[in-house]
């Protein structure tokens, strides 16, 4: 399965500190924010990675990761996302990269603990549809939020008011080769944007999205408090090792 680290936009909200960087190059403890999410990605098998870059910085990627050499790469794909259309938008540049095949999906501000190389096995060998990784959390209202119902999520509402669970849909989704497809029909939403979620949901209608629960801490980093968050539960984890 190919690796897709979505990497774009313009991270206002981590302004002034998005001036001269991107988000994604930002410290989280020890290592730059977007270390994270690719070592996510390597330490599951992943070997062939595309990160969907945006900002004002570009390049800092590059000066950042190179060829992904440290992370045991051949090589790593970079593209462009200009603008800030959305999470589903930028997936939309990877379609040529992912050549019809699976892809597990990432966001470059997202933190995980749990090693996802299981979950990777188990998608090679779902015949349809997607995968998606909930986390409950304390906040819901900040994210996308799955309302389910037995053994399957019935919808995912993003950001709402009143969240029905305080079940998070993390930024890690798997997908078959037809999301591009998926994503050709959608329309922005009010914020502007092309979203994931309404991705999702297409998937969630169709009966053929499955999900887990993340085990292990799991935490955005594009905000002030979750950036801080994130650099704290990595630090106690490593405490813990040492
Ligand atoms: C995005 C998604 C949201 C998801 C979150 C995870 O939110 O739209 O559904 O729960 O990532 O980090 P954003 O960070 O764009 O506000």
């Amino acid at each position: 399965m190919k690796g897709i680290i979505l990497a774009g936009g313009t991270g206002t909200r981590l302004l002034p500190l998005t001036k001269v960087t991107n988000k994604h190059c930002l410290a989280v403890f020890k290592k730059p924010m977007i270390y994270y999410p690719l070592e996510t990605l390597v330490n599951a098998g992943i070997k062939d990675v595309l990160i969907v870059t945006g900002g004002n910085s570009p390049g800092d990627f590059l000066k950042l990761l190179g060829n992904g050499k440290e992370f045991g790469l051949k090589e790593l794909h970079y593209t462009y996302q200009e603008g800030s259309g959305g999470i589903a938008e930028a997936l939309g540049l990877a379609e040529d990269f992912a050549d019809n095949g699976k892809v597990a999906v990432i966001l470059g501000d997202n933190i995980f603990e749990d090693n996802i190389s299981q979950a990777v096995k188990d998608f090679e060998k779902q015949k349809l549809g997607a995968k998606l990784f909930l986390k409950k959390v304390p906040d819901p209202e900040r994210f996308g939020v799955a309302e389910i119902k037995g053994k399957k999520i019935i919808n995912i509402e993003e950001k709402p008011k009143k969240p029905k669970s305080n079940y998070a849909v993390t930024g890690l989704y798997m997908y078959n080769g037809h999301v591009f497809d998926v994503i050709k029909t959608l329309k922005p939403s009010q914020r502007g944007e092309l979203e994931i979620t309404d991705v999702n949901n297409f998937y969630i209608k169709q009966e053929t999205a499955t999900y887990e629960v993340i085990k292990g801490f799991w935490s955005d980093a594009g905000t002030f408090e979750s950036l801080l968050r994130a650099s704290n539960l990595v630090a106690a984890k490593a405490k813990l090792k040492t």
